[in-house]
């Protein structure tokens, strides 16, 4: 790829890009993308900075990234409950995991700003129609019409604003108690008390509640936990437009960040899509990566020399979707990456590797999901490089997406709610959480 040496947020304007909407009114385009640019940043600087010296400690300290949410948030199913109900069960992960594996559970959402989707295919069927493919609210709408799916610059307002006030809500958790020990526990008790898996993971649960009792008959005070409650947010930096615009210079170092989150990452169909390449450059957020098997060992080492060309700790996050060919696919990349020393955190992401589709609707296993992070955390065992956390795809709905766990979720259309990928539901993340605790126990603990 042709390097000019000056990177402004706009320069990825002069090269040839991958999933780009084709927005047909230019001049509301332009509207909108000026008033976006006077909107307010969603983050600041320095929380970008916090989080990217939380990466650089991961492969050394005890710290493991739980990065979590919907495969795309929606404009309809928007509310306080459902943000509520998310962060509660990403605490409850945390404490479970956090207590097997006696590691800092440093907390993602993919929320505040996850909307944009990457599709394969330009147009779908539905019901013997030929319609645009449906690329997350951002762009344009579900409703299987052509007027619906046309692409309208004024979503990306109405995903800043949805943005801003779930980011307002999750901020108002984090620092209103409700990262307290005590309740998050009470609420895992509840969960074992009223599961079919409850006697399995009954013990465990006990032991969490037995330090609570020593911590604070040695006078520790339990309830605020500071950093229980930190979370940051996440989205794929796919929609450049909404991307730039949110961009920022910070007024102190006079570096550029991407505003619109804490964490972006580069999805699997951008990877090699130039104007994504330049644009995720320069901005001074850390960066993910998806790493499929389609992603060569030469690809990588060259984006990572492209983005992380001083091979800094804390830059580069690897999100690993592989499905059941990570045992031949990632042990070549990881004898790479060790060989030539880079710097990068690796995540599983063990939901994009293992869609099926079952009677035309998309679906996800269980087993199959469990099945690639057990391979994850081996192959990065065999490699001697750290399995540094979970990417997934969950909602703290009862939804009916995926198949398997303890309890059976029926049919799939029962409770079908997602507008892209299928995701975990409350349970199947909590039996999840449990199940990997147990595991990194035994490694770990
Ligand atoms: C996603 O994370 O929702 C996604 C589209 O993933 P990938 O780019 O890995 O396919
Ligand atoms: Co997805």
């Amino acid at each position: 790829m042709r390097q000019s040496n000056k990177w402004e947020p706009q320069s990825w304007r002069k090269f040839p890009i991958k999933q780009a909407p084709q927005y047909r009114n230019l001049e509301e385009l332009e509207r909108v993308e000026g008033e976006l640019r006077g909107y307010p940043p969603l983050v600041f600087a320095k929380e970008v900075d916090l989080l990217k010296a939380k990466l650089s400690r991961v492969n050394e300290e005890n710290l493991f990234i739980l990065q979590g949410g919907d495969c795309a948030e929606s404009f309809t199913r928007f509310g306080g409950q459902r943000i509520r109900d998310f962060y509660k069960l990403m605490l409850q992960m945390s404490v479970i995991l956090g207590f097997c594996s006696g590691m800092e559970i440093l907390k993602i959402g993919r929320i505040a700003g996850q909307f944009a989707k990457p599709r394969s295919e330009e147009f779908e069927e539905i019901d013997g129609k030929m319609l645009p493919s449906f690329r997350g609210d951002i762009i344009n709408g579900s409703e299987p019409t052509a007027e619906s799916r046309v692409h309208q610059p004024q979503r990306m307002l109405q995903a800043y604003h949805q943005s801003a006030s779930t980011l307002n809500l999750l901020r108002a958790f984090c620092n209103g108690g409700m990262a307290d020990l005590h309740l998050i526990q009470q609420y895992n008790l509840d969960f074992v008390r009223s599961h079919p898996m409850g006697e399995k993971y009954q013990t465990l649960t006990q032991e969490i509640s037995q330090s609570l009792a020593f911590i604070e008959s040695c006078g520790i005070e339990a309830k605020q936990a500071p950093k229980l409650s930190e979370f940051f947010i996440s989205h794929e930096a796919l929609l450049l437009p909404y991307e730039e615009c949110l961009c920022r210079t910070d007024s102190l170092s006079g570096r550029i960040y991407d505003c619109s989150a804490h964490f972006l990452w580069i999805g699997e169909r951008t990877f090699d899509s130039q104007a994504h390449l330049e644009f995720m450059r320069g901005i001074s957020n850390p960066k993910g990566i998806k790493v499929s098997p389609r992603m060569t060992s030469t690809d990588l080492l060259r984006l990572l020399d492209w983005f992380n060309p001083d091979n800094q700790k804390g830059e580069i996050v690897l999100i690993v979707r592989m499905g059941e060919t990570i045992k031949h696919s990632l042990p070549p990349l990881l004898e790479v990456l060790e060989k030539e020393k880079r710097e990068v955190v690796l995540l599983n992401d063990p939901m994009h590797g293992n869609t099926i589709k079952q009677g035309g609707i998309k679906t996800r296993y269980f087993a199959s999901i469990l099945q690639e992070l057990d391979r994850f955390f081996e192959i990065c065992a065999d490699c001697g490089m750290k399995a540094g956390g979970i990417h997934l795809e969950m909602t703290a709905e009862e939804v009916t997406e995926c198949i398997g766990g303890m309890i059976d979720v029926g049919s799939l259309s029962k409770n079908y709610q997602t507008t892209c990928d299928p995701r975990l539901n409350a349970s199947q993340s909590l039996e999840l959480a449990f199940g990997l605790g147990e595991k990194m126990r035994k490694r770990f603990g």
